[in-house]
């Protein structure tokens, strides 16, 4: 017996192995005697094939989408509605085909240390979520350097206060033009806590495409970007947004985000386009 295993041992020392050790899995078979062995061709072209994919893979992670691939929106669709799972994503994407749960709240509101049109009133419309409202504040310090003063008017909306702001415009101007100023409850921006509406003086404080015409309107065009905002509804992609021109409604992003969608001239949903069709170019080269 003692011979038997000292022969056992020195065949294991000697690299042999015994079919019972492959069938625990402790040692992995090697490959020469479960495949047919290749050619030297074979195995050259593999590994250019190979190193192409890695090259592939790597400049899609260059591609400054890329980052942006796991910040889509998550979806469960319920009677015929897509709903957002994931609505605390910063570049969430809310809109006339993405809904929020009525019962959504942004859990880090705050109250922007910034020029407010109604003054110090503490009342919903004040709040936004905390990094947008940081921001918020830089960009209106920002403005303030220029001698512009911007004001606040309306950010974060409850899905109840959207219903109440949706039905008064569909009061006052028939649903259907409605429908191109205010979002149906659930699909507002303003529910979100990452939307400000901004004004000036001049304007009365009140949202009106005339804005966009003013210092002010202009100076956000031109700068919110770099405070990670963007003009969320623009002219000319009313087809895009399905909704009119706001030359007031800026959007919280992220800087990197608002920054690539300004230098494009993109929308939100055109960035998403492009962020989804990424994705596709990488799954179609994984699954080759
Ligand atoms: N006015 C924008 C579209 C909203 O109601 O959210
Ligand atoms: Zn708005």
């Amino acid at each position: 017996m003692m011979h038997f295993i000292s022969f056992m041992i020195a065949l294991s020392l000697a690299g042999f192995h015994t079919s019972a050790d492959y069938l625990a899995g402790d040692i992995e078979k090697p490959a020469a005697e479960t495949e047919t062995a290749k050619t030297d061709t074979e195995v050259g072209t593999e590994k250019e094939a190979e190193k192409e994919t890695e090259a592939g893979s790597k400049d899609y992670q260059n591609d400054p989408l890329y980052p942006y691939i796991a910040q889509q929106n998550k979806l469960v669709e319920k009677d015929g509605v897509q709903y957002i799972t994931n609505p605390e994503n910063i570049l969430v994407l809310a809109n006339k085909e993405y809904s929020l749960q009525s019962s959504y709240s942004p859990p880090d509101l705050v109250r922007p240390n910034v020029t407010f049109s109604f003054g110090d009133a503490q009342v919903e419309k004040a709040q936004m979520r905390k990094e947008a409202g940081t921001q918020l504040e830089a960009m209106f310090a920002a403005a303030k350097q220029d001698n512009l003063t911007l004001y606040a008017v309306s950010g974060y909306r409850s899905y109840q206060r959207q219903q109440e702001v949706f039905s008064a415009e569909v009061d006052a101007k028939g649903e259907s033009k409605a429908k191109e100023a205010v979002a149906v409850p659930g699909t507002s921006e303003h529910q979100t806590g990452l939307a400000m509406d901004i004004s000036s003086r001049d304007q009365g404080f009140n949202l009106t495409e005339a804005f966009g015409e003013t210092p002010e309107g202009q100076w956000l065009q031109k700068n919110a970007h770099k405070y990670g905002f963007i003009l969320r509804y623009m002219k000319g992609k009313e087809a895009v947004t399905q909704y009119q021109y706001e030359s007031w409604h800026y959007r919280y992003v992220g800087k990197d985000a608002a920054t690539i969608i300004y230098e494009n001239d993109w929308t939100l949903e055109e960035f998403f386009q492009h962020v989804r069709a990424l994705q596709k170019k990488i799954d179609g080269g994984m699954a080759k």
